[in-house]
């Protein structure tokens, strides 16, 4: 189905996010016929570039980042011709009164403004846009994370943002709300009778999640080092998966409906105290190793030599929610880069049966688990127990009930950028993150930040294409569990 026609106005066009990822979403959605003629897409950056020069980037960047069978090149051409480009300085005034007369040619599109940019710019965009009369009840503005390093940095940009655009036309992109196997969490929970009701203390073991990467910093070590894995991946997109497994039902999809749930999440998550952080934390930072049987440097050698760098490459967590559904059950989360392989999941691990009819030794006792693949192979797996065939007695073992959504579906799954630069237009902010959400987080955040900060000790290494520090192992083992096999 169309959208309505716009006018994308991308502030870092020429940056990696928009190569990468913008761009190609953009792309698919025009070859798949959802976005109208009269629509542009119009880059605007501080280089000096021609829409014709833009035109040819963005050629390149699409035949980077596109496999060839997806490229339909009568479909890649007429793309081409929906860009422009305007130099702009977001700081300054130089290129608005250009972009505002590129963009009154067609007042009556929604105007999207993307913010690929350092957030350190967000207020300095928004008082331009506002400054040149291109607020109005169409336009909306989309930021990228990282929405600050900490509360105070993050309320700044909120305050600046929203002294310009209302809330409601404000998006904050998490990308992992737009990756289809975390909406279908929403579609797995409250669409199936049977896991809702078992959702919580009396039946629920403990949840794992899991995101790792086998990349290392590739050239973002500037921004990533000011960073590091609890502010890239931990305060945004692992907590949003938290949220998602963790909240309760939602009055219906609309989006407050949904970010008031989780919000209620983040409320409920128990600080992290510094008599604790030793117990329920590990810092990790990759050393040389090797990742896919490649050899690849160290995270201080990513950086440009020996720094001495304490910056966290990988993150281990235990956390408690507090609330009566999952008073006791433990959430253990792990990110980290440079590990064997990119591979996201979340584990529901199910209580073992208080009473088994079967003898000990038919292994009759293995709980069950509800394993949800995120990425690469997205589907799910339930795992149950079932009788070995054959007349050896009732001896039993665990089969999987599982779904691969690719063999299942046989169709692409769209990367997130699709969805969510699409619900931009149609004003739909139910995958975006609502202002107190993003504080609620980063309240939390800090509160760990100023834990780890109070004490000494540099973040332990880990051989790159290992599964992090053994004190992660440690973490878990500890209360005599263990992390999902499969990916150890
Ligand atoms: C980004 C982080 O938000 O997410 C990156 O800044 C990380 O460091 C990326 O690599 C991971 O996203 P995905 O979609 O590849 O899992």
């Amino acid at each position: 189905i169309p959208v309505a026609s716009f006018d994308y106005v991308v502030f870092g066009a020429t940056g990696d996010l928009t190569r990468r990822k913008l761009l190609p979403a953009l792309y698919y959605r025009f070859r798949d016929g959802q976005i109208p003629g009269s629509s542009r897409i119009i880059g605007a950056s501080r280089s000096e570039l021609s829409t014709e020069a833009f035109r040819d980037r963005a050629r390149e960047a699409l035949r980077e980042f596109i496999p060839p069978s997806h490229i339909d090149e009568a479909a890649l051409g007429s793309f081409l011709d929906h860009l422009y480009y305007v130099a702009v300085d977001a700081l300054g005034t130089d290129g608005w009164d250009e972009l505002k007369a590129l963009l009154d040619e067609r007042p009556d599109q929604v105007r999207p403004f993307y913010l690929a940019t350092s957030p350190d710019l967000y207020g300095a965009i928004c008082r331009n846009i506002e400054r040149c009369g291109l607020v109005g009840a169409n336009t909306r503005v989309v930021l990228e994370k990282p929405i600050g390093k900490d509360l105070k940095s993050a309320r700044a940009i909120n305050d600046a943002v929203g002294a310009v655009f209302p809330e409601g036309q404000i998006f904050r992109i998490d990308h992992y709300l737009g990756k289809e196997t975390v909406q279908n969490l929403l579609a797995l929970r409250f669409a199936n009778t049977i896991f809702e009701r078992l959702w919580n203390a009396d039946v629920i073991d403990h949840v794992q999640i899991t995101v790792g990467e086998t990349v290392g910093v590739e050239g973002r070590g500037g921004y990533y080092d000011t960073s590091g894995a609890l502010r890239d991946m931990v305060q945004n997109h692992l907590l949003q998966l938290l949220c998602l497994t963790a909240m309760e039902s939602p009055l219906s999809l609309d989006a407050n409906s949904v970010r008031d749930e989780k919000l209620k999440v983040l409320r409920a998550l128990k600080p992290i105290t510094p008599a604790e952080v030793q117990a329920v934390t590990v810092r990790g930072q990759y050393a040389a190793g090797a990742v896919a049987g490649k050899s690849v440097p160290s995270y201080q050698a990513d950086l440009g030599g020996e720094t001495q760098s304490r910056t966290e490459t990988f993150v281990a967590l235990k956390l408690e929610v507090r609330s009566a559904r999952w008073a006791g059950v433990p959430f253990y989360l792990r990110t980290g880069k440079r590990l064997p392989s990119k591979h996201s999941e979340i584990v529901v691990q199910f209580r073992a049966s208080p009473f088994s009819i079967f003898p000990d030794e038919a292994f009759g006792r293995e709980p069950n688990r509800l394993v949800i693949r995120l990425q690469p192979e997205e589907g799910m797996k339930l795992e149950v127990m079932t009788k070995d065939p054959g007349p050896g007695g009732m001896r039993l073992r665990p089969t999987d009930l599982d779904i691969s959504f690719e063999e299942t579906f046989k169709q692409r799954y769209p990367d997130a950028y699709e969805r969510l630069l699409m619900d931009v237009v149609r004003g739909n902010a139910t995958l975006f993150m609502r202002r107190d959400e993003v504080e609620a987080a980063w309240e939390w955040a800090d509160k760990l930040l100023q834990a780890w900060s109070d004490r000494p000790e540099p973040p332990r290494p880990y051989a790159a294409g290992s599964w992090g520090p053994t004190a992660a192992i440690a973490l878990i083992e500890r209360d005599g569990r263990t992390w999902h096999e499969e990916i150890r």
